[in-house]
C-alpha cells in the first residue's frame, strides 16, 4: 500500500477512519459489523466513551514518568487485575509477546533457583505465543519460526490437549520447570482442549513443582465467558500473560503471577521503558471497570452460546462447514477447505472476521454484542458462505 511501510503484511485493500460501537466506517464511507474488534482487542466496541474520557483525561495530565518512579494508575491496575484474578503480583508490559517474555524469564530464574542449568519449558503444537524471538520460539508453528533460526533453545513441544504427553515428557526430561499453554488456541484456530484439561495440567505441575504458565492474551479479559479462562476449571495458574483486551486498543500486555512465581523478579532482573505507563493504565482501568460495572463478562457468556446455536442453526448442514465451536464469544467456523478470499467476501458483505489455519473462520466481536448485532452476523457469514459457494462453482 505504502513503498515506505514494511512488507510484513499481507493487507487487505481498505482502511477505516472512524468507528462506534460494533460498527465500523471505511474511508469511502462504507460500514461494517465488526466481528474481530481488532483481533480481540476492542471488546468494548469502538470509540466507547468511556476509554476515550480516561485517555483524554490522563492525556491532559501526564502520559509518561517512568517505572523509575512510583505510577500510581498501575498500581491500582495492578490492585484490580489481582482481585479479579486471584494472583499476586503484575508486570506490566505493552504487547503480548512481552508479557509472555516476561512469563519465560519467570521460568527460567525460578528453575535456576532450583539448581536446573538449562531449563526447559513445555509448549504445545499449533500455539502461538508472539513474533519476538523467545516467543516465536515457544509458538508451535513452522511458518513463523521458519528463516529466524537460530531459535530460542529450551522449550519441548507436546501435542495440544494431550495430558498422556505431558506425563511422557515428565518421566523424560528432569529439567523442565514449567508449562505455557493457551486455555484455547486462538491464532491456531479456536481449538477447544477437551473438558478437564486444564485441572489435569495442574495437577501434574503441582506434583513435578513446575509453574503453570496460561497465556491468556486472547482469551482473558472475558471474552470466553469469564474474566479469565481457567475460571472454566475453577484452578490458579502460576502466571499468566494478558494483552490484547486489557485497555481496549490502547497498547498494553501484563504477566501476573502467584505464590513463588511472583516473588521471583528482584530488580534488574526486567524492566521496560513505556511498560504500565500512566496513559496505558488509566485507560485499562476504564476498560475494567465498564467491563465490570457493565456485567460484561457474564453478557459475552450468554452472548456467545445465543450467536453459536444461531450459527449452528444457519450453517451446520451446509456441505461447506465442517465443525463450528466456540467458548463464549471466541468462535470458529471451520470448512472443510479453507479458502484465502474469505476475509474479502466478508468485506463485500460488511463483515469483518479473520480466517486461522487456512480454513477456519474466527470471530471474536466485541463483548457488547446485541442480540441484533449477533442475528446480523449470522445472516452476512451466511451471505459470505453462499458467495463462495457461488466463487468457486463459476471457477
Ligand atoms: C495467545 C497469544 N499470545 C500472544 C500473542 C502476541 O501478542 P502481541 O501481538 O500483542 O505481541 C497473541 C496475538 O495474537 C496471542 O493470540
Amino acid at each position: 500500500m505504502n513503498e515506505h511501510l514494511m512488507n510484513n503484511y499481507a493487507r487487505l485493500p481498505i482502511a477505516f477512519s472512524h468507528g462506534e460501537g460494533v460498527w465500523i466506517t471505511d474511508q469511502d464511507g462504507k460500514t461494517y459489523l465488526d466481528a474481530l474488534s481488532g483481533i480481540g482487542v476492542c471488546s468494548l466496541g469502538h470509540a466507547h466513551p468511556a476509554v476515550t474520557e480516561a485517555v483524554c483525561a490522563q492525556a491532559g495530565r501526564l502520559t509518561h514518568t517512568s517505572n523509575l518512579y512510583g505510577v500510581p494508575a498501575q498500581s491500582d491496575l495492578a490492585d484490580r487485575l489481582c482481585r479479579l484474578s486471584g494472583m499476586d503480583r503484575v508486570f506490566f508490559s505493552n504487547s503480548g509477546a512481552e508479557a509472555n517474555e516476561a512469563a519465560i524469564k519467570i521460568a527460567r530464574l525460578y528453575g535456576h533457583a532450583k539448581g536446573i542449568e538449562l531449563p526447559v519449558i513445555l509448549v504445545t503444537e499449533n500455539s502461538f505465543h508472539g513474533r519476538t524471538m523467545a516467543t516465536l520460539s515457544a509458538t508451535g508453528n513452522r511458518k513463523i519460526q521458519a528463516g529466524f533460526e537460530p531459535l530460542v533453545r529450551g522449550f519441548a513441544r507436546i501435542p495440544f490437549g494431550d495430558i498422556a504427553a505431558i506425563e511422557a515428557a515428565a518421566n523424560n526430561n528432569r529439567d523442565i520447570v514449567g508449562i505455557l499453554v493457551e486455555p484455547v488456541q486462538g491464532e491456531g484456530g479456536v481449538r477447544i482442549p477437551e473438558p478437564g484439561y486444564l485441572r489435569e495440567v495442574r495437577q501434574i505441575c503441582d506434583r513435578h513443582g513446575w509453574l503453570m504458565m496460561l497465556d491468556e492474551v486472547q482469551t482473558g479479559i472475558g471474552r470466553t465467558g469469564r474474566w479469565f479462562a481457567f475460571q472454566h476449571d475453577d484452578i490458579l495458574p502460576d502466571v499468566m500473560a494478558l494483552a490484547k483486551a486489557l485497555a481496549n486498543g490502547v497498547p498494553i500486555g501484563a504477566c501476573l503471577a502467584r505464590g513463588a512465581a511472583a516473588d521471583v523478579f528482584r530488580p534488574g532482573h526486567h524492566g521496560t521503558t513505556f511498560g504500565g505507563n500512566p496513559l496505558a493504565c488509566s485507560a485499562a482501568l476504564a476498560t475494567l471497570k465498564t467491563i465490570e460495572n457493565e456485567g460484561l463478562v457474564t453478557h459475552a457468556e450468554e452472548m456467545g452460546r445465543y450467536l453459536l446455536d444461531a450459527l449452528r442453526a444457519a450453517l451446520s448442514a451446509h456441505p461447506r462447514i465442517k465443525d463450528i465451536r466456540g467458548r463464549g464469544l471466541m468462535i470458529g467456523i471451520e470448512l472443510h477447505d479453507g479458502d484465502g478470499t474469505l476475509p474479502a467476501l466478508g468485506l463485500g458483505r460488511g463483515l469483518l472476521f479473520s480466517l486461522q489455519a487456512g480454513n477456519v473462520i474466527r470471530l471474536l466481536p466485541p463483548l457488547i454484542l446485541s442480540r441484533d448485532e449477533a442475528d446480523e452476523i449470522v445472516l452476512r457469514l451466511t451471505q459470505v458462505i453462499e458467495d463462495l459457494e457461488r466463487s468457486t462453482a463459476s471457477a
